[in-house]
């Protein structure tokens, strides 16, 4: 397998591309590209890991060479929000260079999954979704919007509060990756009673928990470490899944629901991305409210990016 990480150099570039060289199966590839000069020097830093994942870097010129042959293609790349900045924010400067790294990846992988972390990822899976079907090679069951980070943060939430240990739970979380489009789905927790108050609160810290690190760094960025974990735990699982496991993992992805046209689901992953997109279940009284209040927020963010591509 050859792994694609582009904004490699960046906070979560780098974290990610460390625990995707020290957990790839031995025999895959990491291809690192950024357009920062430093790249051939994180690639050098990292081939010293002794795994047997081979690493390459590619500078801003090689952006083909990195792609050519990926089966997996992760975007980190873009600007991150400072205090008092939404995610939607970072639109004018992100929506471009997403749009231009997946015209990349629509000519020279054509056929690889490509996995959104770069924010406003409501929008940016969009645009990466209308960019591909612009280059006739859009595959709705090969896209996706990394919303791992929001199961990783409600698991160590619940754990925290309850006194349990956040690797044995599972928190499943839907909707979009912003704010009140971030909606778990506590009710479904096995095992835990949440008073409303608990629920209430959790939801919240839960829906504000990249602003939360956001205000911690004060200014120099956002998540990296956290949200270099969660997209590598994705990527893994995807790589499990292109093997032959069954895995499933909740992910932003097009769906044919009432909800909107990208919602993030449990979704069945196999040898050609998504295998099935699994229903999220019944959700409690507050919980369906939470999301009928925040679907046209959704639809709007979605289709931002929609008209960014097609004008
Ligand atoms: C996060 O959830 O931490 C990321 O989406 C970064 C951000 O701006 O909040």
């Amino acid at each position: 397998m050859k792994i694609a990480v582009l904004g490699a150099a960046g906070g979560i570039g780098q974290a990610l591309s460390l625990l995707l060289k020290v957990q790839l199966p031995a025999g895959s590839e990491l291809s690192l590209y950024d357009v920062a000069p430093v790249v051939p020097g994180v690639a050098v830093d990292l081939s010293h890991i002794p795994t047997g994942v081979k690493v390459q870097g590619y500078g801003k010129d090689n952006l083909a060479d990195a792609l050519t042959g990926c089966d997996i293609v992760l975007i980190p790349a873009g600007v991150p929000r400072k205090p008092g900045m939404d995610r939607s924010d970072l639109f004018n400067i992100n929506a471009g260079i997403v749009k231009n790294l997946v015209d990349a990846i629509a000519d020279n992988c054509p056929e690889a999954c490509t996995c959104i972390i770069t924010n406003p990822v409501n929008t940016t899976v969009a645009i990466a979704a209308e960019a591909l079907k612009a280059k006739g090679v859009y595959n709705k069951n090969k896209l996706f919007g990394v919303t791992t980070l929001d199961v990783i943060r409600s698991e160590t939430f619940v754990g925290n509060l309850k006194g349990l240990n956040p690797a044995n739970l599972h928190v499943p979380v839907i909707g979009g990756h912003s704010g009140t489009t971030i909606l778990p789905l506590l009710s479904q927790v096995k095992g835990v009673e949440f008073t409303a108050e608990e629920v209430a609160s959790l939801t919240t810290r839960i829906q504000n928990a990249g602003t939360e690190v956001v205000t911690a760094k004060a200014g120099g960025g956002s998540a990296t470490l956290s949200m270099g974990q969660a997209a590598a735990r994705f990527c893994l699982s995807l790589v499990d899944a292109m093997r032959g496991e069954n895995v499933v993992e909740y992910t932003y992805v097009e769906t044919n629901s009432d909800d909107a046209a990208f919602f993030a689901h449990p979704v069945r992953l196999g040898k050609n991305g998504i295998e099935e997109i699994l229903s999220y279940g019944e959700l409690s009284e507050f919980e369906e409210n939470a999301k009928k209040a925040m679907l046209d927020g959704l639809r709007a963010d979605i289709a931002m990016g929609v008209e960014f591509v097609k004008g």
